[in-house]
């Protein structure tokens, strides 16, 4: 998911390359990699050179290679299917070498497809889903390497975009776009093929966009863009005016508010492959359906937002697959001396995969013998080394120290998993299973529509980013929420804020409210929604300004509260994942209100290392 660069033209390829993969890496990656076309002695050579962690390093090795070649194409790579390490790293190549391939996103179904190669002979190198597509190009080229790539296109199922060069004809570029981004850059010196226009921006501000399916064959003096059923298109380049910054953040003016809207994307990649045609797939778990059924308990482990997506697993996990689930803090287990059950199953939530605290109650409950499932966003991270088995989120890499979309996926994971156990418990129905699913698959527009009406919680949090005390309120589902909501205040806008139970604030807290307290109300149409209705009327009478998060409908709402903002219907059980996303905004909306640094907010680091 990270970053391609491909160039031909009459400059040298090789800095272009080098430098454009500088330029995408604040996108974050693992490891990086190039290959060009040499023309010395009048054959053209294929050369592949990569390296697993800098670019610096590739930029060393590179150092030492002769490269007169005019054409090239390079990666960042972000890790989806095995390990960041140099043989994993992209360009990938067919049997003969003739063909390289870079690609970003995710092939769903290249363990079909890979067997299939195999069977005719091709042999594989690395563990990447991608390797596929090389072979797949040689297998289908019969002279022109577009049309080899129009019928790849049609074969591989997931999201991506790929570009390929071939030693039989160094004239050309060929490049696809699935579902992930894909631009050309135009120039008198040459064209581009980039991820994002940050990588080319010091050569051409004239940019293409490639839409969904379509291919395209680069020259250096024509680009030719062909449709889904291999059309040629016509399309002007457009012009950009942005700076590199700007551009980095793809417009938006850091990469937080960039990530809370990449949310829709984020949540549909991790769902990808494993929700498809109606149906739960979750190999992964690598846990036998016997095993699932003979489950006594779930332990579940995370720190900060992570821990928030746990408690909203445990909710539905308890309640559709019937296991019982403890939720506990990596730095409160590792210490309390754990008793580690028969049939328990140790599950690890941790974006980073890095968090010293998770790490070490994983090797807590291990050294106990406990079977651990890692969650994680992050391929080959030493939490996916040290557990049994993985589940990845496909957030992409997070670049804001504040987890954002990343949280977003892993409640998409702890709904499916709580589903898929619940299936192979015979729990629940199967029109209750198809209903979730159909439910499920909503989510990700549903989230979009929420972000279209950004402009009413940015005025909202106009009118209190003064208060200084805030109270966020939830039951049940919607109480993860208030403590992640909470928590993003504090994090970004340094307002102390509390998430509490609703029906806990009679018990103690109730007691700060006044009329310089801001309470948040996560209140969806559902079952408890009259009892919050009470709560937040309680604290209205002790003069508190309330901002209540309802369902679309609710045509009470406004008699009670000040402010209020409408998520979409969904089901009450899974409508925290809604919930959430007008509390991000709003923390943001505060503390850009604040002038704060949201991306880097003072004393936090993206991933905690130390204890
Ligand atoms: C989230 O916004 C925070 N930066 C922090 O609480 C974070 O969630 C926590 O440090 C856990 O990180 P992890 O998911 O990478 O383990
Ligand atoms: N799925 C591919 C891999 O793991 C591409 C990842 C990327 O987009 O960088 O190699």
């Amino acid at each position: 998911m990270c970053g391609i660069v491909a160039y031909i033209g009459k400059k040298n390829c090789k800095k272009i390359l080098i430098n454009g993969l500088k330029r995408l890496e604040y996108r974050g990656y693992d490891s990086a990699g190039i290959s060009f076309l040499n023309n010395s002695s009048g054959a053209c050579r294929m050369k592949v050179v990569k390296e697993a962690g800098k670019i610096k390093e590739l930029e060393e090795e590179l150092k030492n290679i002769k490269a007169d070649g005019h054409c090239g194409i390079g990666h960042t790579r972000w890790a989806t299917h095995g390990e960041p390490t140099r043989i994993n790293a992209h360009p990938h190549s067919d049997c003969t070498g003739n063909i390289s391939v870079v690609h970003n996103g995710i092939i769903e179904n290249f363990q079909e497809i890979k067997k299939e190669l195999k069977r005719k002979g091709h042999k594989f190198v690395s563990q990447t889903d991608t390797e596929v597509l090389p072979h797949l190009l040689e297998e289908y080229n019969s002279g022109d390497l577009l049309v080899a790539m129009q019928k790849l296109v049609k074969k591989i199922k997931g999201s991506g975009a790929i570009v390929a060069i071939s030693s039989e004809n160094s004239n050309e570029i060929i490049g696809a776009r699935l579902a992930s981004p894909l631009i050309v850059g135009v120039s008198k010196n040459g064209n581009f093929l980039a991820s994002d226009m940050p990588a080319v921006l010091e050569h051409t501000r004239n940019f293409i966009i490639i839409n969904d399916y379509e291919t395209v064959r680069l020259k250096k003096n024509s680009v030719e863009i062909y449709d889904k059923e291999g059309k040629l298109v016509e399309r002007e380049s457009f012009k950009v005016n942005w700076s590199i910054s700007n551009a980095e953040k793809s417009g938006y003016p850091d990469f937080m508010l960039k990530e809370i809207f990449e949310q829709p994307r984020g949540v549909k990649e991790t769902m990808r492959g494993r929700l498809a045609n109606g149906n739960l797939n979750f190999d992964e778990i690598n846990l036998s359906k016997e095993q699932i059924k003979n489950l006594d308990k779930i332990q579940i482990i995370a720190c900060g937002t992570s821990y928030h997506a746990a408690l909203a697993g445990k909710q539905l996990i308890e309640k559709w697959a019937k296991i019982p689930v403890e939720v506990d803090y990596g730095s409160e287990y590792r210490y309390r001396d754990p008793i580690v059950e028969d049939n328990c199953l140790f599950i690890a939530i941790t974006q980073s995969g890095e968090t010293i605290d998770t790490l070490s109650a994983i090797r807590e409950s291990r050294n106990k013998g406990a079977k651990v499932v890692a969650i994680t966003n992050i391929v080959g991270s030493t939490v996916a080394r040290e557990s049994d088995s993985v589940i990845y989120t496909h957030a992409g890499p997070e670049i804001g120290v504040c987890a954002t979309k990343t949280f977003t996926a892993q409640i998409i994971v702890m709904y499916l998993m709580a589903l898929y156990f619940a299936k192979i418990r015979a729990i629940i129905g199967q029109d209750f299973y198809e209903k979730v699913i159909e439910e499920l698959e909503f989510i990700p527009n549903k989230i979009q529509d929420i972000l279209n009406r950004a402009e009413q919680i940015k005025e909202i949090a106009n009118q209190t980013y003064k208060f200084r005390c805030f109270l966020f309120l939830g039951r049940i589902y919607g109480l993860p929420m208030a403590l992640e909501g909470a928590l993003k205040l504090k994090e970004i806008s340094y307002i102390h804020a509390e998430g509490y139970p609703a029906g806990e604030m009679k018990h103690g807290p109730i007691a700060l409210t006044d009329k310089k307290t801001v309470v948040v109300g996560i209140m969806p149409e559902g079952e408890v929604y009259e009892k919050l209705l009470s709560n937040i009327q309680e604290v209205k009478a002790r003069k508190a300004t309330i901002f209540s998060i309802v369902t679309k409908g609710d045509n009470k709402i406004g008699q009670y509260v000040h402010y209020y903002f409408e998520i979409p219907k969904t089901m009450e059980e899974i409508s925290g994942i809604l919930s959430i996303i007008p509390l991000q905004l709003y923390s943001y909306y505060i503390a850009k209100n604040l002038n704060r640094d949201v991306d880097q907010p003072r004393n936090l680091a993206k991933s905690v290392t130390v204890e």
